[in-house]
C-alpha cells in the first residue's frame, strides 16, 4: 500500500538515496518498485524528452505544467494504482509536489490551480510518505551537473522560489524534512528510521 515520494532541488540527492533504499527493501525481500517523473512510462519517457529539451527554449509554463500532469496521470495508471493495490512499496523520484514547488511557486501558475490539476490526474492518489531533501545554496552550486536539461538551466532566481514552495508545503503531516547538506549515510539513516517506524518495519 505505501507509496513513498522523494522531493526536493536538483543535486539534494534525491536519486542517491531512493537507489540505497531500494536495496534496504530488496534485501529485506520486500516488494518494490521505483519510477521517476516526468517519465516511468514509455508514454511518460517521451514527454520526458520534450520536456527537458533544452530546444524547447519557447515552453509555455502552463504547456510545461500540463505536460508533466500527462505524464503523472499515465503513470499513477499504468504502475502506481496497481501496485499499491498489489500492496507493495511504490518510491516516486518526484511528484505532485514537484509541481507545486516548479510550476505552482518557480514558474507561479500558483498553488491552487496546481493542486487541483494535480489531483485531477492522480485520481488523489497521496504519498503515504514524501521525503523532502532540503539543500542550501552553496551546496545546490556545489552539486550542480555540468550538463544541465531545459529546467536545470534555469537560474538562481527560480531555484529561490522553487526552494520557497518547497519549504511553505513541507510542514504538513505526510512531509519528513531531512537536512541533506550531510554526508549521505547519515541522511539514509535518518530516512530508514522513518520508515522503520511508520510502516512497522
Ligand atoms: N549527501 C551527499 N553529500 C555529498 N554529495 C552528495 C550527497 N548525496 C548526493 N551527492 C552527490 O550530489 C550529486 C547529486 O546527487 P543526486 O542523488 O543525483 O541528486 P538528485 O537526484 O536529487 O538530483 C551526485 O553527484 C551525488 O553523488
Ligand atoms: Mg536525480
Amino acid at each position: 500500500m505505501p507509496l513513498i515520494t522523494f522531493e526536493g532541488i536538483d543535486g539534494c540527492g534525491k536519486s542517491t538515496q531512493i537507489l540505497m533504499l531500494k536495496d534496504y527493501f530488496e534485501k529485506r525481500k520486500l516488494k518494490c518498485s521505483v519510477f521517476r517523473e516526468p517519465g516511468g512510462t514509455v508514454i511518460g519517457e517521451k514527454i520526458r524528452d520534450i520536456l527537458l529539451d533544452n530546444q524547447n527554449s519557447i515552453m509555455d509554463p502552463k504547456a510545461e505544467f500540463l505536460l508533466l500532469v500527462a505524464s503523472r496521470a499515465q503513470l499513477v495508471h499504468e504502475h502506481i494504482k496497481p501496485r499499491l493495490e498489489l500492496g507493495e512499496f511504490v518510491i516516486v523520484d518526484r511528484y505532485i509536489d514537484s509541481s507545486v514547488a516548479y510550476q505552482g511557486f518557480g514558474r507561479g501558475l500558483g498553488k491552487k490551480i496546481v493542486t487541483f490539476i494535480n489531483e485531477f490526474a492522480t485520481e488523489l492518489v497521496y504519498p503515504d510518505l514524501t521525503f523532502y531533501l532540503e539543500i542550501d545554496e552553496k551546496t545546490f552550486e556545489m552539486r550542480r551537473k555540468e550538463k544541465r536539461d531545459r529546467i536545470e538551466s534555469e537560474g538562481i532566481e527560480f531555484i529561490r522560489k522553487v526552494m520557497e514552495g518547497y519549504s511553505e508545503i513541507s510542514s504538513s503531516k505526510r512531509f519528513v524534512k531531512i537536512d541533506a547538506r550531510v554526508d549521505q549515510n547519515q541522511i539514509f539513516v535518518a530516512i530508514i528510521k522513518e520508515i522503520e517506524r511508520r510502516f512497522n518495519l
